[in-house]
């Protein structure tokens, strides 16, 4: 039931502390401050790339997850949609695993690339949220969400637990590979951990994200910006916004506006920014910038310490907790979805029940 939610779609968005807390119980041994899997022992030492397919938002969660294994795991990463990836010729060699990730683990694009990569030689992870779901089934390595039943058609709390889940895969990864000592790791963990609190944090902000609704639901047109792993991020505040307000919305790497849709720009179109305290914040920064010099109005989305440097001259600010940059895409999610979910009941569309949509895609 909607409980005393309005929408499943706002249920969802509440529930993500408590899901993402009891998906992460999995994945972390809090008492040895150490990341685990729930199949210990898989053999990742031998994984040389990583392939990673998924559709929609799945496929956001493993645009930031490739920064992870990157960053951390130091092992090559290759990311496509499902839908693409089935139907070029990819180059998949020995000691590959593909991840695919699914909320619902029948999207047929995802099998269809995971049945393709299994017959090539790939060894198969799954990240999926139902574990009877087919794709759990055909896996190698099933890596469960815990989100619980999402029945919003818009995906929110299935994806940030898939963000929990590949961020403690990643860290697994990078230990296997002798690329985490245990301190890094406890850090890691801890970081982790606190990111059950931290969504608490960012839900807190709710009613005044509500308040600024009317400044996006009359927009034509409205863009998202975000740099490294809340760049993803600026794609799916972007889709969440299409598929529930219709408004069109695009999200573009914060670097590229100056290539192209900077021309966009002007005091119609408002700008959505993603800008948490970290090694990319004056970068991101200066991209707004030059979006307020053409006289785009901006909603920044930062924590206190972001808003105080840069809020100024913004149409509007969002303040998130202060949260280690490992953790930020999570955090950064629920402004995102809150802000859609907002825009959505402002127009009056059926949230839960976007037109076109199904919550399930199961043909090619
Ligand atoms: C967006 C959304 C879709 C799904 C996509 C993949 O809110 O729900 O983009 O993310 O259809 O679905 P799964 O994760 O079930 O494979």
């Amino acid at each position: 039931s909607k409980g005393n939610h309005r929408h499943y779609m706002l249920k969802e968005i509440y529930e993500q502390p408590v899901v993402v807390a009891q998906t992460l119980r999995s994945y972390l041994r809090r008492m040895e401050d150490q990341v685990s899997l729930p199949i210990p022992d898989f053999d990742l030492g031998s994984i040389r790339r990583v392939t990673i397919v998924a559709c929609g938002t799945s496929y956001y969660a493993g645009m930031v997850a490739k920064y992870w294994f990157e960053q951390f795991a130091r092992v090559p990463v290759d990311i496509d949609v499902a839908s693409e990836f089935r139907y070029r010729a990819p180059v998949m060699e020995e000691g590959g695993l593909m991840i695919v990730i699914s909320q619902s683990g029948e999207t047929a694009d995802t099998l269809a690339a995971l049945r393709h990569a299994r017959a090539e030689g790939q060894k198969i992870a799954a990240v999926v949220n139902v574990p009877t779901s087919t794709m759990a089934r055909e896996a190698d390595l099933l890596l469960p969400t815990n989100a619980g039943p999402e029945i919003g058609v818009a995906s929110t709390k299935a994806f940030t637990c898939q963000l929990a889940v590949l961020a403690a895969f990643a860290a697994n990864l990078a230990r296997a590979k002798g690329r985490l000592d245990a301190k890094a790791e406890k850090e890691l963990v801890r970081h982790l951990s606190e990111a059950p609190a931290a969504l608490n944090g960012a839900l807190a902000y709710d009613e005044s994200i509500e308040g600024m609704a009317h400044l996006i639901a009359g927009a034509r047109d409205v863009l998202y910006l975000g740099r490294g792993p809340d760049y993803p991020l600026a794609l799916e505040g972007a889709l969440k916004l299409k598929e529930i307000s219709y408004i069109h919305a695009e999200g573009y790497a914060a670097g590229e506006m100056k290539h192209g849709p900077i021309a966009l720009i002007d005091d119609k179109v408002p700008v959505i920014v993603l800008a948490p305290s970290g090694p990319l914040f004056e970068k991101t920064v200066s991209n707004m910038q030059e979006v307020q010099a053409r006289g785009g109005k901006v909603v920044l989305i930062s924590d206190y310490d972001g808003v105080q440097a840069a809020g100024e001259g913004c149409m509007a600010t969002i303040t998130m907790p202060k949260v280690h940059p490992l953790i930020a895409p999570m955090v950064y999610a629920v402004p995102v979805q809150l802000l859609a979910y907002h825009v959505a009941v402002a127009k009056g569309t059926d949230v839960d029940q976007p037109r076109n949509l199904a919550k399930s895609v199961t043909v090619e």
